[in-house]
């Protein structure tokens, strides 16, 4: 094994401690670590797959490590995580099996841990003849989610779409972008597929900042339900626009893209330069400030039109981000949920009379989306629902459901290639 093969499993092991141990997200850690700024992309790359793989399929890849254990009972912790590892290249990611074996013994060796050599030969051996016929009667969706979030998104949506978001979070999602304009010249140009949204989609993998149109600023990445709240506003042109939770700016962009005068803001200052950085490169311009939106008072009164994308625990974004499974609990959902009650509060006061507001998070998640808004209507009568139609969403219906709010699950759409999981609700402020 050469050293960088070591030094990238080595990196792929602190990262999966820290997700799965620290309740790091994955991004965050993978942005952190030391030694990834050393590796080749190749190996960055590599290391990225490896920990969302086993994040991914950690309920299948542990059960498949219990039942090739000699003795019952897991050996402590970071030995695990060299075991689920080796499992992760052995049955998904058709690594040879001599090289997954010989470089888990290896970072034992690496580690301080050269006493468990035969014990991860043994057990990573028998995976490598085992493993994929086990693996193949697996319930693999059930085994891979949280029983907390399984039994939130069965008694929410019953068990056949409960089904379908777990088996739809198996696989990664497609890369889609929103284009400034001229969405056909740009799938063409991008090889890529026009959705009924107007969203692009490419497979997944490859390094976006190489594609035609990047340094230009043409197009971002946005997943299809991500790009639909924006859209729900419609024309733009002339009109004052508050983005209450901007940042990193991809809704922001669409919004100035359809023609309005915006003013972002986000709480926080260090995220609100990823606005300033992505705007930039898409030659488009917004007003910036960092602070809290529940007690912001903008200077000139309410606008037009609000977007609130509250912040939110994204169990709608699983397939883009595994880390999700492990890293979120049910107190989470319950501050996130508070949290969401106080800004949406604010949010109707900074909308004019007859102005829109459109609330939204990527959860799937009830709390954070549909009863934030029977809450909302229920206590505040100066809004109301203006329902979304088909036409909005280029004739699809499968998102909306019977009040007129985009419930999106993983799962819809597969003949598309999937979407995430968002919540969408467009209100009204009735004219005073
Ligand atoms: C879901 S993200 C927004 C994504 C963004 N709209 C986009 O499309 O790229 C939520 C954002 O809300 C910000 N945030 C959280 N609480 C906030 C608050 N009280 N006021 C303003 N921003 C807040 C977070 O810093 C985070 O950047």
């Amino acid at each position: 094994m050469t050293d960088t093969t070591l030094a990238a499993r080595g990196v792929a092991l602190d990262l999966l401690r820290d997700v799965l141990r620290k309740s790091v997200p994955f991004d965050d850690a993978f942005d952190a670590h030391p030694d990834l700024a050393g590796l080749e992309p190749r190996d960055r790359g590599f290391v990225r797959l490896l920990v969302a793989t086993v994040l991914r399929r950690l309920g299948q890849i542990d059960e498949l490590i219990q039942s090739c254990l000699a003795k019952p009972g897991l050996p402590k912790a970071a030995i695990h995580d060299m075991l689920r590892l080796g499992t992760a290249q052995l049955v998904f990611l058709n690594t040879p099996a001599h090289a997954a074996v010989d470089t888990a013994v290896e970072l034992a060796a690496a580690r301080n841990a050269a006493p468990y050599k035969g014990l991860i030969n043994a057990v990573l051996r028998r995976i490598g003849r085992e493993g994929p016929a086990l693996a193949a009667q697996q319930d693999a969706g059930r085994l891979n989610t949280p029983d907390w979030m399984w039994l939130s998104w069965r008694t929410a949506y019953g068990t056949a779409k409960a089904r379908g978001i777990v088996e739809a979070h198996l696989h990664e999602a497609p890369l889609d972008l929103t284009v400034k304009a001229d969405p056909a010249a740009w799938a063409e140009r991008l090889e890529a597929t026009l959705l009924p949204t107007g969203s692009l989609r490419r497979p997944s993998g490859g390094s976006v900042t190489e594609l035609p149109g990047f340094d230009e600023g043409a197009w971002w990445v946005q997943d299809l339900a991500a790009s639909l709240p924006a859209k729900l506003f419609g024309d733009l042109a002339a009109k004052r626009v508050f983005d209450l939770c901007a940042a990193p700016g991809g809704k922001t962009a669409q919004l100035v893209a359809q023609g309005a005068s915006v003013t972002a803001l986000d709480r926080s200052a260090k995220r609100l330069e990823r606005v300033t950085e992505n705007l930039k490169r898409l030659r488009l311009e917004a007003e910036l400030v960092a602070t809290d939106a529940a007690t912001w008072e903008p200077e000139g009164g309410p606008a037009d039109a609000v977007l609130l994308d509250a912040p939110c625990s994204a169990t709608g974004a699983v397939r883009r981000h595994p880390d999700i499974l492990r890293v979120k609990t049910p107190d989470d959902i319950a501050k996130l949920a508070k949290a969401q009650g106080r800004l949406l509060a604010r949010a109707v006061d900074l909308v004019k009379p007859g102005g829109t507001l459109i609330y939204c998070t990527c959860s799937i998640q009830p709390e954070e989306g549909e009863a934030q808004i029977s809450r909302l209507l229920a206590r505040d009568g100066r809004v109301e629902r203006w329902p979304v139609t088909p036409a909005e969403l280029g004739g699809l219906s499968e998102p909306i459901n019977e009040k007129g709010e985009v419930r999106s699950l993983p799962g819809m759409l597969a003949d598309l290639g999937g979407i995430d999981g968002f919540f969408v609700a467009r209100l009204r402020r009735r004219p005073e």
